[in-house]
């Protein structure tokens, strides 16, 4: 059996993790189109290229306004985006804490060396190797000193190698 993952049901799932680590992936396959909100979908509806940061903020501002309307009705939502800074998730924490919604992260914390590689042999975008290893940098620093501990999410989960991403299971508990 691999790893398995308990989530109540309806929560805010915060998936945390560099571009190329497999965040887009894990939410297909655990999560209902509609449960997903996605940074680099909304950017790609934008601007027609999801690799284009010009309308970064535009984005994220629509992601937030749907996170709002699917928190005020209860329903279970996954936020796929980068999160890999303190500040990133804050206001994520913030929204789901107003509405008594748990919040839940789901660290992707694989080997940088995957990551990258996963990263260059990608179809669809590469996202540049700087940038990257600055999300890699950001992610270890979250965990390093307790900072992601500290935050306030109600669970923090780590998939921590390809075997345990490959054959995750997530269990939703009806609160
Ligand atoms: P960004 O959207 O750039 O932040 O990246 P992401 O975290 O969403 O990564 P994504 O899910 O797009 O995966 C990146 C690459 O890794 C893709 O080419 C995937 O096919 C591959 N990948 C992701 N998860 C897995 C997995 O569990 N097993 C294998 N073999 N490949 C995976
Ligand atoms: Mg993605």
């Amino acid at each position: 059996m691999g790893l398995v993952i308990e989530i109540p049901d309806p929560c805010l799932v915060v998936l945390v993790g560099a571009a190329g680590a497999g965040k887009s992936t894990l939410a297909g396959r655990h999560f209902g189109p509609e449960e997903i909100l996605s940074s680099d979908a909304y950017r790609g509806i934008l601007t027609g290229d999801e690799a284009d940061q010009r309308l970064n903020r535009v984005a994220f501002s629509i992601l937030h306004r749907e996170l709002e309307r699917r928190l005020a009705a209860g329903r279970m939502t996954v936020v796929d985006a980068t999160s890999v800074t303190s500040g990133a998730r804050r206001q994520f924490l913030r929204r789901a804490s107003r509405h008594r919604v748990p919040a839940v992260a789901i660290v992707l914390d694989l080997d940088p060396a995957i990551v990258l590689a996963r990263n260059a042999s990608r179809a669809d975008r590469v996202v540049p190797t700087f940038a990257v290893r600055r999300q890699l940098g950001d992610v270890a620093r979250s965990l390093g000193r307790g900072e992601l501990d500290a935050e306030g999410f109600s669970a923090i989960h780590h998939v921590r190698t390809p075997e345990d991403l490959d054959r995750l299971e997530i269990r939703r508990v009806r609160a």
